[in-house]
């Protein structure tokens, strides 16, 4: 690409795959990620959206519908096969969510100390603008999970009736300050899972007989350890298998570059300016910024067993190091182009979370290559896929704390997931000071070649229904006809 005046080039990425059990990892550069202000509008009026309409999400109104009376609603995804492709199973649309009891007395920001696995289902063939999600309660009984608290993972069915259910088990040490919502000490965070299985009958949707076993812990080398960053990351588990390495399964998740927090040294490579770039930044002044304290990466593991019990780490697909700390709810998405496959990584981050003199939105970013193992070209030579509308030329914020005079939708929506067909679905978090917990609009990007565009034909001016995952698959004859 030209280069935009005042501005690096980005770094260069040949997307060549690798061995998925080498030890390459892909780096989002600084270089990479300054193209999101490179490419953001600086002259609008203050609050305005300065990013491209093709990186933004289109505005969600204030009056959007409650998904449920009970819980707060966030992180969701689908029941999936090994494919990442959505299940219908027995006639049925099975989501599962993030949730947390919204009359417990804490409020919408507490809600992750008392996160607990919920899941809904739905006709398959239900109108997805007017028939409501079913809620089935949470997916394990009270106490059965390895932790005290649930965060994300992914759901896959497996043979017959089973399904695993992988997730984050994360545990707080002080339980009254968790009860309260505020979540006391910093939490441990191990990978698990529970094998159990699936019901469906004309009534909806049931499960039982979850068996929970802990897949991972941080090994302190390549993924950080709370010994390590009270602040670490170690969560979101995502399986899949590659069609290049039949038989094997892959695990990403989220994790940060092992070592104690500050010890990290940022390196050229990490800064990715190309030689002799008159808007390169100076090693030394990057390091003494304190940028180097954000590490985030994306891990992979691969199962040693059917079972997949067993796990081994693998080094980390991709580094954030100097760019920013946390890579969240990674997912590999599949896509043929001209005949072949090209690999999409992607991650969900946010604002507060980009390193000292770095600057981007909340919203979830893609990188692709030719292997699950790529030298990674970042999506639209930046990184950004989509994100809410935000003036980046304002500093960031957090969704607590937005400044009145920011774009009042800069927190509309997080924890965006792609699903087939690039649908995007996302949970509401903060439009116009109304705070959510509950599903976004699903919206559209289109995507070649490491380019993406917002879909503005899809659904109203870019807005698909509210809490539209769609499935693509059906397995297990037509339970409720
Ligand atoms: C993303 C996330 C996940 C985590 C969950 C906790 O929204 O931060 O990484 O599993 O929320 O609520």
């Amino acid at each position: 690409p030209e280069p935009t005046p005042g501005f690096p080039l980005p770094s260069e990425h040949t997307q060549e795959a690798h061995d998925p059990a080498s030890d390459f990892t892909s780096k989002w550069t600084r270089a990479d990620a300054k193209q999101i202000m490179a490419q953001s509008d600086s002259t609008v009026a203050p609050g305005e959206n300065s990013m491209s309409p093709d990186v933004t999400m289109p505005e969600i109104p204030e009056d959007f519908p409650t998904m449920n009376e009970d819980v707060w609603v966030w992180d969701t995804w689908s029941l999936t096969d090994e494919n990442a492709n959505q299940i219908s199973y027995k006639g049925w649309d099975v989501v599962f969510s993030l949730v947390a009891d919204r009359n417990a007395g804490y409020g919408f920001d507490q809600r992750h100390w008392n996160a607990r696995i919920g899941y809904f289902f739905r006709k398959t063939n239900a109108d997805p603008a007017k028939d409501k999600w079913n809620y089935g309660g949470h997916i394990f009984a009270d106490g059965a999970s390895i932790g005290n608290t649930e965060w994300s993972g992914s759901t896959r069915l497996m043979q017959g009736n089973h399904v695993n259910v992988f997730y984050t088990a994360t545990t707080f040490d002080d339980v009254a300050e968790r009860n309260a919502g505020r979540g006391g000490t910093p939490p441990d965070a191990a990978i698990a899972k529970a094998l159990g299985n699936i019901h469906a009958d004309q009534n909806g949707v049931t499960f039982d007989g979850f068996e929970h076993t802990k897949l991972l812990e941080p090994d302190g080398k390549m993924y950080q350890n709370k010994d390590q960053n009270p602040g670490f990351a170690f969560r979101d588990p995502y399986t899949f298998e590659d069609p290049a390495h039949p038989g094997k399964t892959y695990m990403v998740f989220e994790g940060n570059t092992g070592g104690t927090r500050g010890d990290y040294e940022c390196k050229e490579e990490d800064l990715g300016y190309q030689p002799g770039d008159p808007n390169a930044e100076n090693l030394d002044e990057v390091n003494s910024s304190g940028a180097n304290l954000q590490t985030a990466n994306v891990g992979l593991a691969v199962a040693d067993n059917k079972d997949l019990t067993k796990w081994s780490f693998l080094p980390p697909l991709l580094s954030a190091n100097c760019v920013n700390d946390q890579t969240e709810r990674p997912q590999i998405f599949i896509q043929n182009e001209g005949g072949k496959n090209k690999y999409y990584l992607f991650t969900i981050s946010h604002q507060f979370t980009y390193a000292a003199g770095m600057r981007g939105p909340d919203g979830v970013y893609g990188f692709v290559g030719d292997g699950v193992r790529s030298d990674y070209q970042p999506m639209n030579n930046s990184g950004l896929a989509l994100g809410s509308p935000t003036d980046l030329n304002l500093p960031s914020e957090s969704p607590e704390k937005p400044t009145a005079n920011q774009n009042g939708r800069q927190f509309q929506a997080y924890s965006h997931y792609v699903q087939p067909g690039g649908l995007v679905q996302s949970f509401i978090d903060n439009v116009n000071g109304v705070r959510g917990g509950s599903l976004s609009p699903t919206v559209k990007i289109n995507f070649r070649n490491g380019i993406s565009a917002v879909d503005r034909s899809f659904g109203q001016n870019g807005l698909g229904p509210f809490g539209y995952l769609p499935t693509n698959v059906r397995v297990g004859g037509e339970g409720h006809y």
